[in-house]
């Protein structure tokens, strides 16, 4: 028998499972692995069976306050169809192993596909794109079942209440949808989200013209004649009645529509069809037919070798085992009536949100890589994204440094590089100007991950260099806590936290000039203030620009990095991030991902960002469950590795080296004397690593530098090679022989022809190391960086 103890008989929930209720469903994948499925309004699926989303943004839509438990994998797949804010995809556990709740919704595409223990299957949303609004693409006066429409770009609304919401491809088709709606309410205009950002259903009619809005990548359509009906009139009267907005329940943030009544029309909705379902029993009435485009299933085993590494077994297990308590709250959940009531509830009480752009990132649920100025280079970020990281920031680059840097892709290693020539570069007339490395982005491994963070002062500035990567990169993040003289003395970094008004301007422009064309995110990194009152009033002021995210690094700026972080602050300030739909990220004394998730949950923030812990070793970001903290020298022989990949600079790879070598290491102390790869893989004896780094130390002029002795052939080779060729006669006979294969090195050969964004005849191929590093001239290096 179930009771209540102690005081507490208000709060508890209980009711008895019935057993029946748990009995598994038929595990087998009920569609085709890696087929394509579309949903009934057509947003395509793409299915991978038998496998799971690790930190791929658990969340619960507008209307709901719990998993959702689903019968079918269609069902699932159908919420996510209809949620609001985005949906992005879907888990569906058959056999709930992990609970009764058994249709996991994901917000983001950004985590890692793992192996799966308890019969899981994903279907991820592959997003149709729209086009943005412009004037070319979309007339101003739409006519439709002789109704006539005046359309607006970049437009929300607020004071009026969503009808109803379906998805519509273009803004045509959204307001025929309006033009012909014949429900208790009269259609007065639509809401057209160009972005998807607050869901698939990305059309909303609206029962009242109410007033101009926030812009984002959205339309507005406004009926403001209707000759449809012989007694209908001008709209322009009924619309201006309606727009005082006391008929509206309106409480969702979004410009415009009341999500929250989207999201319960569309839940009711889903409700009866739910509802309909189980009352008939009929588990197969299909709505999800594959597409005639699918393609055969290739090959099981050829597909999962593509998919990503498993890191984070142990969140999902953690998830798993917070879902398979089957808590007698979520059992008193589960006929569709009380569904229902909770879906009002909590309609009622809509949690806002700052829609995430469709290029963009939630940092809900994040830990993340901090930005670090040296520390934070390309090599860097990808050991971190390795070990688990869910997103990187790059190190502040000053607006000046990134504004008129030519962008190419190095054909070697396909990495993109923003270059310039230094204002200080050889002027010798038979010499070519030296260009420099300013950024360097992974696209492949970077995708959706990389937010570039800037040093500004300046609103306009801040918008000419974003704009230079923001095709590249899913965030920009405007540094505002740097504590250092080169940045204050320039009105940048922490200065910014004594300038709110530029501060906001900054925000506002880059919402407005980058974010929203480029479908990105826009966010900020602060200091603590000296009090919690001040603090709070600046956080206010600045999750009201539109930003995404905030970090809030738990120091004041004369803190020093050694202090202690102080966390009273923290959780005041999420909530002023959660009211306002923005995402709260800490920041500060944060050591590695299990700490950082106890830490989340203690504060109530949403994510949390780690930086010295990282730069000393980044397997900091793997969860003891996966195995914890790696020894160094596997993490340096990993950055190594990376580092001769991408071409890092010498003299940033030897700095890093310096931070994560352990001192005391005989060979490790060797190391830091080197004056190239091959030295630094000789001492460290990566002999696997050798001929790469031979082959870099050429591309990036290092070769005659060494300390070591001569290159032999013998080190040209990889070491597995060389035994083969020395002991084992089979490696002749599979024609390996004298010479080196080119694939074996990390590094092609070649310069090759250099894609560039301007054609500059005179830009030397492969950027040279100079004295002269941008990016710390953007932001100079010392000891005890206190950024
Ligand atoms: C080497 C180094 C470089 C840094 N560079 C930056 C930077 O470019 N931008 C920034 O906002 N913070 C920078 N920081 C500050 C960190 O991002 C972070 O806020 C700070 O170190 C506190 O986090 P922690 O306690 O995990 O180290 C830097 C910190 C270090 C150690």
């Amino acid at each position: 028998m179930l009771s209540t103890t102690g005081s507490d008989n208000v709060n508890v929930n209980s009711a008895i499972a019935n057993a029946t209720q748990m009995t598994p469903y038929n595990t087998a994948c009920p569609y085709q692995n890696n087929s394509i499925i579309e949903s009934e309004e057509g947003l395509p699926f793409h299915i991978i069976c038998g496998w799971d989303l690790a930190g791929y943004g658990d969340y619960f839509p507008w209307g709901l306050d719990y998993r959702p438990h689903t019968e079918t994998m269609e069902e699932c797949m159908e919420l996510c169809a209809h949620a609001h804010p985005l949906c992005l995809g879907v888990g569906w556990n058959s056999d709930l192993t992990a609970g009764y709740g058994n249709c996991y919704l994901k917000n983001s595409q950004v985590g890692n596909l793992v192996a799966d223990s308890y019969h899981t299957h994903v279907a991820l949303v592959n997003l149709p794109s729209i086009d943005a609004c412009s004037s070319i693409t979309v007339p101003q006066q739409i006519l439709s079942n002789d109704k006539t429409f005046n359309v607006t770009c970049f437009e929300g609304r607020s004071g009026s209440s969503n009808i109803t919401s379906v998805y519509s491809a273009n803004i045509t088709g959204c307001i025929d949808e309006c033009a012909t709606y014949n429900g208790p309410e009269s259609c007065l205009g639509v809401f057209y989200d160009n972005s998807f950002a607050d869901g698939f259903d990305n059309c909303y009619l609206l029962n009242a013209t109410g007033s101009a809005n926030a812009p984002f990548n959205s339309t507005y359509a406004e009926l403001v004649s209707d000759n449809s009906n012989p007694t209908s009139t001008s709209t322009s009267s009924a619309s201006s009645n309606s727009t005082d907005g006391s008929s509206s329940s309106s409480k969702a943030w979004i410009a415009g529509p009341v999500v929250g009544v989207v999201a319960a029309v569309a839940f009711v909705a889903l409700g009866v069809f739910w509802w309909r379902k189980r009352r008939s029993g009929q588990q197969q009435d299909v709505k999800f037919a594959p597409l005639a485009r699918n393609s055969p299933p290739p090959d099981k085993s050829v597909v999962l070798a593509e998919l990503p590494q498993q890191h984070n077994v142990s969140e999902m297990e953690d998830l798993n085992k917070r879902q398979a308590g089957y808590t007698t709250e979520s059992s008193h959940k589960t006929s569709p009536y009380n569904d229902m009531l909770n879906i009002f509830r909590r309609m009622m009480s809509s949690i806002p949100r700052v829609p995430i752009p469709a290029n963009g990132v939630d940092y809900r649920g994040k830990i993340v890589l901090a930005p670090m100025v040296r520390s934070g280079e390309l090599p860097s970020r990808l050991i971190a994204l390795k070990y688990g990281a869910d997103l990187v920031w790059g190190p502040e680059t000053i607006d000046r440094a990134i504004m008129g840097a030519v962008r190419r892709v190095n054909p070697r290693n396909n990495t993109i590089e923003f270059t310039r020539i230094p204002s200080n570069s050889s002027k010798s007339a038979d010499q070519l100007p030296k260009e420099s490395v300013i950024y360097r982005i992974d696209p492949e491994n970077e995708k959706g991950k990389l937010i570039f963070q800037i040093g500004t002062a300046s609103p306009e500035f801040a918008v000419q260099a974003a704009k230079v990567v923001a095709g590249d990169v899913a965030g920009i993040d405007v540094n505002s806590g740097c504590p250092k003289p080169f940045s204050t003395s320039g009105g940048m970094g922490a200065a910014l936290l004594r300038t709110p008004d530029k501060l906001v301007s900054i925000l506002e422009s880059l919402v407005r000039e980058v974010g929203t064309p480029y479908k990105i995110g826009i966010s900020v990194k602060i200091r603590l203030l000296e009090t919690p009152e001040l603090t709070k009033s600046l956080v206010t002021r600045l999750v009201a620009t539109g930003i995404t995210g905030l970090t809030i690094h738990c120091r004041t700026t004369p803190m020093r990095p050694r202090e202690r972080a102080i966390r009273d602050q923290l959780s005041m300030i999420a909530e002023v991030c959660r009211n306002a739909g923005v995402a709260c990220v800490m920041n500060g004394d944060v050591t590695s991902r299990d700490q950082a998730l106890e830490l989340m949950k203690e504060y109530n923030v949403d994510g949390a960002m780690i930086a010295t812990a990282a730069e000393a070793n980044s397997s900091c970001f793997r969860s003891e469950a996966d195995g914890g903290l790696l020894p160094w020298r596997d993490v340096v022989k990993d950055y190594v590795k990376e580092a001769i990949r991408v071409e890092n600079k010498f003299g940033n790879t030897k700095y890093l080296l310096n931070m994560m070598i352990k001192a005391k290491d005989k060979a490790g102390a060797q190391a830091k004397q080197s004056k190239n790869y091959v030295d630094v893989c000789r001492t460290l004896e990566f002999d696997d690593l050798l001929p790469a780094a031979v082959e870099v130390d050429k591309i990036l002029g290092l070769e005659m530098k060494g300390v070591t002795s001569k290159i032999t052939e013998k080190e040209t080779k990889p070491s597995a090679v060389q035994n083969a060729m020395e002991n084992n006669e089979s490696a002749k006979a599979a024609g390996i022989s004298g010479h080196i294969k080119k694939q074996q090195s990390n590094v092609q050969h070649g310069p090759g022809p250099i894609r560039t964004t301007s054609a500059r005849a005179s830009v030397p191929n492969t950027p040279i190391e100079t004295d002269v590093d941008l990016s710390v001239l953007a932001a100079p290096q010392q000891s005890g960086v206190a950024v």
